[in-house]
């Protein structure tokens, strides 16, 4: 699938989960992967560390083969690695779709967006918690993906860090509406509608996701409290003017 196509499809498709196989059961992961299909997966999210960028090494080239072997699902690469404009040909060529890469792991991150749009996948960029977002301010439109991290970069089962929310609120006001926005860490029933309603639309999800035995009703929860959230903002925006227009209804009626 084309990027203008993945990025179309995902926002279409908005709240949309992004299960994170690091989650996963790497011992039957054909099998995972397809119980996420079948549980209405739209993409799945794969952590890259290199013991390096990241204290943690998660997997590379031969298992993100496999994985592009047993789905045609768009494969959402989160790169936690130094210097990753070494890798993102072989990422491309490996199966991604979409390559995230950090702020902190590139001085300028500009070429390598650029790189990642001419090798023909979706161009995300991300930061970690401490970073600050003027950071990431002035590549958002040489990306296609922007990615608030609410937890370290590094380990799944983390808390989520509720700065996050006011991070995805701002990115989402100054970033404008063509940025998909994204957060990852810590997601679950209590954290995935505050993002929801700032702005995300792709919600990485892994331990809250995993630690359930069927993947469709998690997932289906999981966005339920999205949509939830959002229609509670919907309602509030236009419950205003709708009361102020009985009020003035009501005055009229007095005089
Ligand atoms: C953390 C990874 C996340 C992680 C999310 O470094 O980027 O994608 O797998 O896992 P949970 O949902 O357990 O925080
Ligand atoms: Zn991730």
């Amino acid at each position: 699938m084309a990027a203008e196509e993945i990025i179309a499809e995902l926002r279409a498709s908005a709240p949309v989960i992004g299960p994170s196989l690091l989650a996963a059961d790497f011992a039957h992961l054909e099998q995972e992967i397809r119980r996420l299909e079948e549980a209405g997966a739209r993409i799945l999210h794969l952590d890259i560390m290199d013991g390096h960028f990241v204290p943690n090494i998660s997997f590379g080239f031969p298992v993100i083969e496999a994985i592009r072997r047993s789905t045609r699902l768009p494969l959402d690469l989160h790169l936690m690695i130094s210097e990753p404009g070494r890798y993102l040909e072989r990422f491309r060529k490996a199966g991604a779709d979409l390559l995230t890469i950090h702020v902190e792991a590139a001085d300028d991150p500009r070429p390598l967006l650029r790189e990642i749009r001419r090798l023909g996948a979706v161009a995300g960029l991300t930061l970690n918690p401490p970073t600050p977002i003027m950071a990431v301010e002035p590549y958002l439109h040489d990306c296609d993906l922007l990615l608030v991290m609410s937890v370290a970069a590094g380990f799944g089962g983390q808390e989520f860090e509720p700065q996050a929310v006011d991070r995805l609120r701002h990115l989402r006001a100054v970033g404008g509406n063509d940025l998909l926005l994204s957060v990852d860490g810590g997601l679950n029933d209590r954290t995935i509608g505050p993002c929801a309603e700032a702005g995300a639309e792709v919600f990485v999800t892994g331990s809250a996701l995993f630690a359930h035995h069927d993947y469709r009703q998690a997932m289906e929860a999981l966005l339920s409290e999205a949509r939830r959230s959002l229609a509670l903002t919907h309602k509030n925006l236009f419950q205003e003017p709708f009361e102020r227009h009985e009020n003035s209804n009501h005055n009229a009626f007095l005089k």
